[in-house]
């Protein structure tokens, strides 16, 4: 018997199918201004529109699919779709801040919250989440990202979209989730949002692609490609990754959409006119056209005529074009059914979409956004007493706007409890505040910010006025809290940036308070890994606090004072000069290899001696002291099929409680390539009350050890070697203990 879908290929026309193929933006939604039919509108009413994204209400949506329906010959109804990075109204701490948690099971309950609150709204699908690993702190889609790990990242792709899409898609309250940018997004050349990647198939198939590969196995209904070229090929017409490896050898059976004007933008990859792109972009598997409309446009031609530009070296027929047409619009169309629209066109657009409580909502946030900060440096300062006399100082003392962080498009900064309002609710006591240094200090920052439409908050007095304020506020204080970083449009979409570094007033203002005498706890506020240079040797306690949502400010307030312990851990290694990005934990050793400090003849930089100022990958502090006793294994010979177990101890030697994250790294002493220095296998957070001693066991087997070797993509296979492999356990990438183990053939 014939399904539904099936049913509606049938009876479709060449036209109706195409227009299934177009993902336009809600933009004014159906009327302008002067009560005119907008494009949509129009587009809607000629059953021309496949899907829409960012509706902001449910009446809208459903206006707007009473509309298509009308405008479909065979009632197809639309989809929406939006970009619900780190929570929708209720905005949680970037992803980037998120993944320092290590918690996975905070970022599943977080988006699962997302998915709810998207879904009351009328939403069927989520762009998120963003698994493109990123290793260069230049690049301003860090915070979007999961870090720098492909084992974390993928543990996290499982976690959203479960959190997403539920055991059921079609449960109340689940959307489907879209995995993005397929792929290696974050390789761009020197950081520069947009611009190529060029790698070694091998790290393509061993960093990028492994979030993508788990987050399908997770089962994603749906995949965004990314604006980038991989290795000479823009992703947009990729055939070889799209169609070859994510649906031919992963088995990727959903829907994949193109990102913002990804297709037309084929062009400007100099692949080619319109039509070319449009062909190619088909043929690599991009299902649906985002708001560029060159589908829409082009296809009722090609599909008569077929192709032939020699001088891009394509040619195909219109029956072939006419099939992947028919391709693109059946995998549409099967999304529809999965979401249960083929059955009810206003699932999920009834008249009182069940949000879940905002109260409850606020809780998680709260929670999440202490996880997310990274204690980096405590020279016994923290916790403060709720009787010291608090200054807080510097441009995010009273911020709510910055505190949303990029990619919160649905989010209010009304709703953002400020840092000092936050540390009044928990002392009892309002701190004194004084702005230290305004945000955006060079001219082209407040020029960018220009560029956003954003109104900065500024202050016209000199910054020694503003250090002489703040330092008059700090001598009154038994400690002084100061704020520093950037500002939310610094990091983000096309917010790349140069030198990843603290602005420069702000390490002045540092130094002036510093000179009090007086303790000094430098929170760090930003959407990136920032190197820190000498702030971090200044400062008595050291708090990377990220870009924290909603109830950011609350979150580090809780960390401050103890009512939370800090059981963050950097998922992005933090550089100790700007200059030496990209960088990782996992980097390969040279022929030469660094040691410690820079010499002659050895890899590293002649102006950076000393890189130990880097904070590690995997690195934080709590406010227990958590011992590693001497880790072991069940066996140190294994037989390729066994499963090893390494058990090691861990102590909480404090007196307060500690949530310790126990990661286990490897290397390969010997194999056919390069490969990383250590490569995180596994990690478990276990939390221990004062003096508690537990067990922390990881089941180990070969399959772990297995790497790619890519003379092409297509010859790509996934090897393992016998022989000795070493183990690393401790509370971070730097800090392990050594077990040696040896697999045998
Ligand atoms: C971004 C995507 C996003 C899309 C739709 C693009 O510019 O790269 O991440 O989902 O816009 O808003």
């Amino acid at each position: 018997m014939k399904g539904k879908v099936d049913r509606l290929m049938a009876e479709m026309t060449l036209a109706e199918k195409i227009g299934q193929l177009n993902l336009l933006p809600a933009g004014e939604g159906l009327v302008t201004g002067a009560a005119q039919a907008t494009t949509l509108a129009q587009r809607l009413a000629a059953g021309q529109v496949g899907a829409v994204f960012g509706t902001k209400s449910l009446a809208s949506a459903r206006a707007m699919q009473e509309r298509a329906i009308a405008g479909s010959r065979l009632g197809i109804p639309l989809f929406f779709a939006e970009d619900v990075i780190h929570g929708h109204r209720t905005i949680f701490p970037l992803p980037v801040a998120l993944a320092c948690s290590w918690d996975v099971g905070l970022i599943e309950k977080t988006a699962a919250f997302a998915a709810a609150e998207a879904s009351a709204e009328g939403q069927h699908v989520v762009f998120s989440p963003m698994i493109d690993i990123a290793r260069d702190p230049r690049w301003g889609r860090v915070a979007e990202s999961p870090g720098e790990d492909p084992l974390l990242a993928s543990r996290i792709a499982v976690a959203m979209t479960r959190g997403l899409q539920g055991p059921d898609m079609l449960a109340p309250g689940r959307v489907a989730a879209c995995l993005k940018h397929f792929v290696a997004y974050g390789a761009t050349q020197s950081g520069r949002d947009y611009d190529n990647a060029s790698l070694a198939w091998e790290d393509l198939l061993g960093i990028y692609l492994p979030p993508f590969a788990a987050g399908c196995e997770a089962g994603a209904a749906c995949v965004m490609a990314s604006f980038n070229a991989v290795n000479k090929v823009p992703m947009h017409a990729h055939a070889p990754l799209i169609e070859g490896w994510l649906r031919g050898r992963n088995g990727f059976d959903g829907l994949v959409v193109s990102d913002y004007t990804g297709v037309k933008e084929l062009t400007a990859h100099r692949l080619g006119p319109a039509p070319v792109a449009v062909v190619r972009a088909l043929f690599a598997g991009i299902d649906m056209d985002m708001v560029g409309e060159d589908y829409l446009r082009e296809l009722p031609t090609l599909a008569e005529a077929g192709i032939d530009a020699p001088e891009a070296g394509l040619a195909l027929s219109s029956a072939a074009i006419r099939d992947l047409t028919d391709r693109a619009c059946r995998r549409v169309l099967t999304l529809k059914e999965r979401l249960g629209l083929l059955d009810d066109p206003f699932r999920g657009l009834g008249a009182t979409g069940a949000a879940p409580k905002r109260q409850a909502g606020r809780k998680l946030a709260r929670r999440a956004a202490a996880q997310s900060v990274v204690l980096l440096k405590n020279n016994a300062v923290l916790p403060l007493s709720s009787k010291a006399r608090v200054a807080l100082v510097g441009p995010f003392a009273r911020d709510r706007r910055n505190m949303l962080g990029t990619w919160s498009v649905s989010g209010n900064a009304d709703d953002v409890v400020s840092l000092d309002e936050a540390v009044a609710a928990l002392t009892g006591k309002a701190p004194r505040t004084a702005w230290g240094v305004n945000i955006v200090e060079e001219p082209w920052l407040e020029q960018r910010l220009n560029v956003h439409g954003v109104t900065v908050e500024h202050d016209a007095r000199s910054e020694a006025e503003l250090i002489e304020e703040a330092l008059a506020v700090a001598r009154q204080a038994d400690v002084i809290v100061v704020t520093v970083g950037e500002a939310k449009e610094h990091a983000g979409e096309s917010s790349s940036c140069l030198s990843p570094d603290l602005p420069a007033p702000h390490h002045r203002l540092i130094a002036a308070l510093k000179q009090t005498g007086k303790p000094v706890v430098v929170v760090v506020f930003a959407g990136r890994p920032l190197a820190l240079g000498g702030a971090a040797e200044v400062a008595d306690a050291l708090l990377y606090a990220w870009h924290g949502g909603v109830a950011g400010p609350e979150g580090v307030a809780d960390i401050l004072f103890g009512a939370a312990t800090p059981s963050g851990r950097l998922c992005v290694t933090l550089p100790a000069h700007p200059g030496e990005v990209p960088l990782s934990y996992a980097e390969e050793p040279t022929g030469r290899p660094y040691r410690g400090h820079f010499q002659k003849f050895l890899t590293g930089w002649l102006d950076l001696p000393d890189t130990a100022r880097r904070y590690p990958f995997g690195f934080g502090l709590g406010y227990s002291e958590v011992r590693y006793g001497t880790p072991s294994l069940s066996v140190t010979v294994a037989a390729a099929d066994d499963r090893v177990v390494l058990t090691v101890r861990v102590q909480n030697a404090g007196p307060r409680e500690a949530t310790e994250t126990v990661q286990l790294y490897a290397s390969d002493p010997v194999a056919r390539i390069t490969r990383p220095a250590r490569f995180l296998i596994d990690f478990q957070q276990v939390t221990l009350a004062a003096g508690e001693c537990r067990e922390v066991s990881f089941q180990i087997d070969a399959d772990q050890f297995r790497y790619p070797i890519a003379p092409s993509l297509e010859a790509a296979e996934w090897v393992r070697d016998p022989g000795l492999v070493q183990l690393h356990v401790g509370p971070n990438s730097r800090d392990t203990q050594s077990l040696d183990l040896t697999w045998l053939a």
